[in-house]
């Protein structure tokens, strides 16, 4: 882990964080819309650049090390980074739809995964899973608290469900860059790393598999996928931790 400064945001910051996070918020819901079997994840990332150019915003992640598209869409074990494409989603797939913006100098940062038509009771078990642990890893972030009380959350929860938390990948600290330090991991001992402070802005993504949590890279150098073909699920907020509690900037 790279041991670099924190940078904290004033107030007005996180007030303008919340704006570019609330364009995130309201562009997810957008898409969530439109998820149904035969749609394409292509046709998802051409609404979501049309969405951040209406709002003036830039889509985050386009260009990014050479990233081509506004979104990452990984379907069934794919678990992060997934490439839009021409493949149309069908009845019983599972999507995770990851999407950020930079606007008025700030970056906010999110993703949900939603169910395609129908989908086994497992996979619901999954989404809802990964969601709550999110849910449980932000009631973590607070003044005092240490960072790995945030990844222990995860751990403990997703584990104790029978399923497991991704190793390779991790959450980071956001602001004036899409990633800036610290490194948030999803799993860890509590009471450990750097005790969290008024002003600090985290993006909490715990990425969750229903079989063993090891993961490869595909051949296209992005699209990372669970190593025994098992699903997995994604869930991430920006979250600025405040002397009154965890604020969910990409909370709609
Ligand atoms: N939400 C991811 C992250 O925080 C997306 C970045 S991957 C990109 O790391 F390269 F596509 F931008
Ligand atoms: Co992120």
């Amino acid at each position: 882990m790279r041991k670099e400064e924190i940078i904290l945001k004033t107030g007005e910051e996180i007030e303008t964080m919340r704006r570019s996070s609330l364009i995130v918020a309201e562009i997810l819901l957008l898409l969530k819309d439109k998820v149904k079997p035969g749609i394409t994840t292509l046709d998802l990332d051409r609404t979501a650049e049309e969405e951040t150019r209406k709002r003036k915003a830039r889509p985050a992640f386009k260009g990014y090390r050479s990233y081509p598209y506004c979104l990452c869409t990984s379907v069934n074990d794919q678990v992060v980074h997934g490439m839009p494409s021409k493949r149309a989603l069908k009845d019983g797939d599972i999507l995770s739809i990851d999407f950020g913006v930079l606007y008025e100098g700030f970056y906010g940062d999110s993703a949900i995964t939603v169910p395609v038509g129908a989908v086994t009771g497992d996979a619901m078990r999954l989404i809802n899973t990964t969601a709550a642990s999110l849910d449980r890893a932000i009631e973590a972030a607070r003044v005092g608290n240490r960072l790995m009380d945030i990844s222990y959350a995860v751990q403990k929860y997703v584990e104790a469900e029978g399923f497991s938390v991704v190793r390779e990948f991790v959450g980071h600290g956001i602001g004036r860059e899409l990633h800036e330090p610290p490194q948030v991991p999803n799993f860890g001992g509590p009471g450990r790393g750097l005790r969290l402070k008024a002003g600090m802005v985290l993006a909490i993504e715990p990425m969750i598999n229903m079989g063993q949590s090891g993961v490869r890279i595909l051949d296209d150098g992005w699209t990372a996928v669970t190593a025994d073909g098992s699903l997995s699920a994604h869930f991430e907020h920006t979250v600025a931790i405040t002397e009154k509690g965890p604020y969910v900037l990409t909370r709609a």
